[in-house]
């Protein structure tokens, strides 16, 4: 009987701010910041936007949309990650910049997506075989460019049996 001590690294591209951004980048990050005024969040005063490039050129935006009874609200990226399987099944995802603005702080460092939207984002990049870029970015500063996925989530969960295909 073998223990192994197995290490998990994840590798990302930190910029100190928006400048050193791809226009590309910069226009996606600026359609989040819009995104997120249509968030619904009386409750946490915390407001995200996601806005998903798709291989078509189309934009779509998505934002936290809060619940009275609390667990009935989803997350930004569900949102516009769900939209764009409703709306665009046929087109491929190649990024998304995810904003936050909080009504109670200034947030200074990039958001990372909850456990439930990485695993929800995955199966997308599972599905269409190619990866999904992820550009993060608080009200100001640092700007975390991450290459999928994927690399958010190692051991993430997958059941081949469960594949009806
Ligand atoms: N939220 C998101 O929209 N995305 C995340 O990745 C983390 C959290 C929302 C959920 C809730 O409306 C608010 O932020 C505070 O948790």
């Amino acid at each position: 009987m073998t223990v192994l001590t197995e290490t998990i690294s994840t590798t990302y591209q930190l910029h100190s701010d928006t400048t050193t951004l791809t226009p590309a980048q910069l226009l996606l990050v600026g359609e989040a910041k819009k995104a997120l005024e249509n968030a619904h969040a009386p409750y946490s005063q915390f407001k995200v936007g996601a806005a998903v490039l798709l291989t078509s050129g189309k934009i779509i935006w998505g934002s936290n949309q809060e619940n009275m009874a609390y667990p009935s609200g989803l997350c930004a990226e569900r949102v516009a990650f769900f939209t764009v399987g409703a709306q665009h099944p046929e087109d491929k995802i190649m990024a998304v910049a995810i904003t936050v603005k909080s009504n109670l702080f200034s947030v200074e460092q990039p958001l990372a997506p909850c456990g439930a939207c990485r695993q929800a984002m995955l199966e997308f990049e599972l599905k269409q075989e190619t990866p999904i870029s992820l550009i993060l970015h608080g009200e100001k500063g640092n700007v975390a460019i991450i290459d999928s996925v994927k690399s958010l989530l190692p051991l993430y969960f997958i059941e081949e049996r469960l594949k009806k295909d």
